[in-house]
This record gives C-alpha cells, structure tokens and sequence, in this order.
C-alpha cells in the first residue's frame, strides 16, 4: 500500500481576528508573531505605540498597530472598534498586558496597588467588556487572559501583583461560566519566570545577572527559565479550535516550578 505524506500543515488559527494587549514586547509580541505565523491577523496593542508600531511593522500586511493603554475605556472602545473595523469580527483576545512590583502591603504605596490593579484586572475586565459582544454577535470566540503561576502559590514582596493574578485566574472561571452559551471559551495561562522584554531589563540591571538567572532557574525542576515562545505556545493552543472543549481552565507553563 502507498503511504501518502501530507507535506502541507494546516495552519492552526487561519483567518481568525486576534487582539493582543502588551503585543510590543515580551509574551505578548512572541504571541502576535506565532498567531501570524499560524495564519491569523493580529491587532498589536500596546500603551507604548513605538513598540506597536515596530512589531506590526516587522509582521506585515497580517498585522496593524493601536496604542491602547487597556486601563483606560476609551482606548479600549477605540481599540476594540478597529478590530472590528478594519477586519469585520474578533474571534480571539489574548488579555496580555501587565506588569509587577516589588512589595508586601504594609510597604505598597496605596497608589502603586491601584496602578497596579487598573492594568492587570480592570484591563482584563475592559477588554473582555468590550470585546464579548463582538465576538458574542458573530457566534463565539476564544479569550486567553495572562495570569501568573503565583496565582496558585504565594511570592514574598509582591503581594499586589499575587492579589492581581489571583484575581484573573478568578474572573477567567467567572467569565468561562457566563460566556459558554455564546460558544465564548476563556481560560488562563499561568507562566513561571520567562526571559521576556521586562526579565532581560531586570537581569541587565542586577549586581550579579548570573546568579540572579540561577535563582530564578532553580524555582523549577527543569532548572531554567522559560523564553517567550514557549509561553506563546500554550497561548495558541487555548486560543485555536484544538481546544474546543477547554474552558475556565488556568494552564501553567512554568517548568514544574509549583508542582515541588
Ligand atoms: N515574564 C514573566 O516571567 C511572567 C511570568 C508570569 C506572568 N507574566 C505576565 O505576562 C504578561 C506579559 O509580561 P512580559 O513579561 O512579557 O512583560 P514585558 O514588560 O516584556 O511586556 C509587556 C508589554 O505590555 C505593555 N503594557 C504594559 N502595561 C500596559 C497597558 N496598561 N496597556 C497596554 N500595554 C501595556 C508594555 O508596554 C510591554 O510592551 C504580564 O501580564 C505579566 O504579568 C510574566
């Protein structure tokens, strides 16, 4: 019997709509890069539209640029209009935007905590806000929200930034659960220590950058840290028809870090 190679591999998003926040660097610009890669036209949002800019820029054709701050409703209203604008429906949010701070309460300014709060969870509450009657009128969509693994485990000195990914991981379930009838999955993805855009700067800056990588290495098992993509991986498959059964799920990508 002849055995016939099929040498072209589907595309695993091909012709979907993506918005991604914090697409200019990092997790977020390794997802835009994979979504095109896999056939899909990416919405590259980012509060620093240079960064924007460049990344869809590099993408081509598939990709165009907004500077959205996802705190703020307005940019988020614009941003959601110019998805559905220019590409006629959104069939998937990577809620990615957000950022830390060092801190346990008693030493977190009030205002700090609120910066804070209004990126990582009112950002997903905006976005998702926006977006879900979009995707709700066209009959479904996937939502991938960042979370944190610290969702799951505690962290010394970053208690606004554990309280704000525990918060995603929470308002993922509740939005799996109030969005299912309108065939709308949205789950989150728990990454540990990942040498994205912010990490780099981090180690760059550090007295000692090889032991600092160490430290963070020796968190997991795998002792190493992740990289961009292969965070970016798990953001796909979530965000893909493959995973048309998975919803209110957080998948952690870490390296094993919280399973010793
Ligand atoms: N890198 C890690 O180790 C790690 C681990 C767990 C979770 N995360 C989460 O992954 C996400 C991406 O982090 P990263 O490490 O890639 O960071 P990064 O700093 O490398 O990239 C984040 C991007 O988001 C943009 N951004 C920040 N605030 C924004 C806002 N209000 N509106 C729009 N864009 C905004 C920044 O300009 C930047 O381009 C964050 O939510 C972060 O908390 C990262």
């Amino acid at each position: 019997m002849d055995i016939v190679f099929n040498l072209e591999v589907a595309m695993r998003v091909n012709g979907k709509i993506a918005i991604i926040t914090g697409a200019g660097a990092g997790i977020g610009e390794a997802a835009a890069r994979l979504l095109v890669r896999e056939g899909a036209k990416v919405v590259v949002a980012d509060r620093d539209g240079d960064l924007a800019k460049a990344v869809a820029a590099d993408l081509g054709p598939a990709a165009i640029a907004v500077r959205a701050d996802v705190s703020r409703a307005e940019d988020v209203k614009a941003m959601v209009d110019l998805a559905s604008g220019e590409f006629g429906r959104i069939d998937i949010l990577v809620n990615n935007a957000g950022f830390g701070i060092r801190g346990n309460v008693v030493a977190t300014a009030e205002g700090d905590w609120d910066a804070v709060m209004a990126v990582n969870v009112k950002g997903v509450y905006l976005c998702s806000k926006y977006a879900i009657p979009v995707m709700a009128a066209q009959g479904g969509g996937s939502i991938v929200n960042t979370a944190s693994n610290v969702a799951a485990v505690g962290l010394a000195d970053r208690a606004a930034y554990v309280a704000s990914k525990g918060a995603v991981a929470a308002l993922t379930r509740s939005m799996a659960i109030d969005h299912a009838a309108e065939q709308i999955r949205v789950n989150s993805i728990a990454p540990g220590p990942t040498r994205s855009t912010y990490f780099d700067r981090m180690i760059a800056a550090h007295d000692d950058p090889a032991g600092f990588v160490a430290g963070l290495s020796a968190r997991s098992p795998m002792n190493r840290m992740g990289t961009p993509a292969e965070i970016a991986n798990v953001i796909l498959w979530l965000a893909s028809d493959e995973a048309s059964f998975v919803t209110g799920a957080m998948y952690v990508v870490d390296g094993g870090a919280i399973a010793w």
